[in-house]
């Protein structure tokens, strides 16, 4: 199948915006998203909202595993001691001196964000789930009481996901015998998404996404009017590191890199997104629309065509209203697509339906082609011919030796398949006694 968007621009409102959402919230339910905050946010006055918002998706039942960022609050506590650290390699390299002051950040960044879901009716609860060791010395650099995670507990958090508590895992990780060290928090959130069933993970802090500026492009990237990508694919992800070595800024390529290392696991998360938390709703927004505001990077277009069940019914008939308020389509009532729900196929993408067509067995080697939409959010992107090929195959699986469709407004698309043009005189007898004079469709056939 052809490539598609996961997100586009088009903003649902009003009904079709509320059953979008309905629609989220079932496929979210009992799922888990990890969210890295960083603490640049916690002074933001918005950043209480921002955890308003997160109760809310744990309200609504979707685990939620926070994993704070602290490198503001360590620089300004080891700026007011006077110590100074360095980098290397985005790591940063922990003395001895500064190891206190680097566990004191952790436990006020996570203790800050307890109080916020206190104050929301949530309980968040931080505690010691990582093992570490020194990274010891590599490549002549020392990194001191800089760690590596030996392991996460991931069943104790999973445990606590099940009991309903948010876990704060702050970067502070202990050896066998009770040293501590300072452990990359980036690295403690991929570690965690191989590690757990994570469906999402998100990046929350000021950048808005990836910038596209300066930077060295693949074929097909999707970007926001703003000026960010949209969405990218681990090809693209590999792409955009290799080919942008000096340009990318360190905060972006570690993004990316994350990504890469979040979704690659066997188990990895499917869906990486980085989001700006100073911008109000961001997180809502990408959660229950298809209209993202950041980068979403992705590992997997799970794209098939399943037929349907009787649960799809209202998004069918959702899908299909505009299309037969424009006249495109014929209405069908409730009860009619129940009754013929095994004639229709769905076109899904992580859950998501993107489109739909039916396949009606008329008599033994005839059979009608209808109710073809696609979702407008993904015209153009291959989903009518992905389905129209599909039930053409299934024609011709099923036995069946001409295929014909009535329609208004689409022949030159069916043209595309095959069809050639016919007459009403064309069609099997029972049809021929349904066929609507008034609509006047135009009856298209295809030889098998
Ligand atoms: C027609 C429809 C199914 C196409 O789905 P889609 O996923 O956008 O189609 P594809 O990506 O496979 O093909 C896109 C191409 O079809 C063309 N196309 C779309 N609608 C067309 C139409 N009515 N007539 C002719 N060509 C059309 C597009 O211009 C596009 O061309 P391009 O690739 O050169 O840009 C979709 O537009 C739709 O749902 N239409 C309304 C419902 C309808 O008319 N159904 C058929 C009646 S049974």
């Amino acid at each position: 199948m052809n490539d598609f968007p996961l997100k586009n621009n088009s903003f649902e409102t009003g009904v079709s915006g509320i059953r979008e959402v309905f629609n989220y919230l079932k496929r979210y339910r009992k799922k888990t998203f990890v969210l890295k905050i960083e603490d640049s946010l916690l002074l933001n006055p918005l950043f209480p909202m921002l955890m308003k918002d997160i109760i809310h998706l744990h309200d609504i039942g979707i685990n939620i595993v926070i994993i704070p960022g602290i490198r503001t609050t360590i620089e300004e506590k080891l700026s007011r001691a006077n110590i100074s650290t360095r980098f290397v390699n985005g790591m940063r390299i922990t003395p001895a001196e500064a190891l206190p002051f680097v566990k004191l950040a952790a436990m006020e960044v996570a203790e800050t964000i307890i109080s916020h879901l206190a104050a929301g009716g949530a309980n968040g609860i931080m505690g010691n789930w990582i093992r570490a060791r020194a990274i010891g010395v590599s490549q002549g650099v020392d990194y001191e009481f800089t760690g590596c995670i030996e392991k996460i507990r991931s069943d104790i958090v999973s445990q606590l996901l099940e009991q309903n508590f948010i876990p704060v895992i702050y970067n502070i990780g202990f050896n066998s015998t009770g040293k501590s060290y300072n452990v990359n928090s980036s690295h403690i959130t991929c570690r965690l998404c191989q590690d757990l069933d994570v469906i999402k993970l998100f990046f929350i802090g000021r950048d808005e996404g990836i910038p596209v500026a300066n930077l060295q492009c693949p074929e097909g990237i999707e970007t926001h009017p703003s000026g960010i990508f949209s969405n990218l694919d681990l090809a693209q992800v590999d792409y955009l590191l290799k080919h942008n070595r000096d340009v990318l800024e360190l905060d972006y390529r570690e993004y990316l890199e994350n990504a890469l290392e979040a979704t690659r696991a066997q188990n990895g998360v499917n869906r990486v997104h980085i989001i700006c938390g100073t911008r109000e709703g961001s997180l809502l927004q990408e959660v229950f629309s298809s209209m993202g505001l950041g980068t979403m990077i992705y590992r997997n277009k799970y794209a098939h065509i399943r037929v349907a069940t009787c649960e799809d019914v209202p998004e069918i008939l959702h899908l299909m209203d505009g299309y037969v308020k424009k006249g495109n389509l014929v209405l069908r009532s409730e009860a009619e697509l129940n009754e013929q729900i095994t004639d229709y196929y769905i076109y899904e993408v992580d859950m998501s339906v993107y489109g739909c067509g039916a396949l009606y067995r008329q008599d033994d080697e005839t059979g009608e082609i209808g109710a073809i939409s696609v979702n407008p959010s993904y015209k153009s992107k291959g989903v009518g011919r992905g389905i129209m090929e599909f039930l053409i195959d299934l024609g011709r699986k099923r036995g069946l030796k001409r295929l014909f469709v009535l329609t208004t407004q689409t022949s030159d698309w069916f043209y595309n398949f095959g069809f050639i043009q016919g007459t009403p005189a064309d069609l099997p007898q029972g049809r021929k006694a349904r066929y609507n004079n008034e609509r006047n469709s135009r009856v298209l056939l295809l030889d098998l």
